[in-house]
């Protein structure tokens, strides 16, 4: 189990003080230290961005930040060029939760956990979000980044979330050897 408090949280992701809703921020902080609950790691940064790889190199909390700064930014980016405004803090809400359920699946032990084994990526944060009542809209944005679930992007906000880590992973397997 990971042992964090939210105020450690925010300075390992800064990027959740990028949510202006405060109770939406709580609320994501809230899914995250549920999940450091849960999980057989110690820390957030031993979590590799997949399983098998070097923390150091390829980490879970540095594709998280990745992710989310880049949604963040595509978010403020669209409401400038287009004449329907959307909800940059659910885009950036959503970064920070499209891949929380990683925390459960991977293993300590190396590989993925039980539960990853037996459950679809993505499934461990689609409830965790009911569960603390989150908006639906971000609940889709989870939902919808990994094909691994069956359900295309269908926001404005999902589909940049779904981008932003496609290339946040992208790059990461480019530097692959
Ligand atoms: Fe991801």
């Amino acid at each position: 189990m990971i042992s964090i408090t939210k105020e450690q949280l925010y300075q390992t992701l800064p990027q959740f003080l990028m949510i202006q809703d405060e109770t939406l921020r709580n609320t994501t902080a809230d899914i995250w230290l549920e999940a450091c609950g849960a999980s057989d790691w110690n820390a957030l940064e031993d979590i590799p961005f997949m399983p098998g790889a070097d923390a150091k190199r390829f980490g879970f909390l540095h594709h998280v930040a990745l992710v989310t700064q880049y949604s963040f930014e595509v978010a403020l980016a669209y409401n400038r060029m287009e004449a329907t405004p959307i909800s940059v803090d659910h885009a950036t809400a959503g970064a920070l939760l499209h891949d929380v359920c990683k925390i459960v699946e991977y293993s300590s032990a190396g590989g993925r956990s039980t539960w990853g084994q037996r459950v679809s990526h993505g499934i461990y944060g689609v409830s965790l979000c009911q569960k603390h009542g989150v908006p639906l809209d971000i609940i889709h944005i989870v939902a919808s980044h990994t094909a691994k679930l069956s359900m295309p992007p269908k926001t404005p906000e999902a589909i940049i979330v779904s981008k932003c880590d496609a290339i946040a992973a992208g790059c990461v397997h480019l530097l692959e050897d």
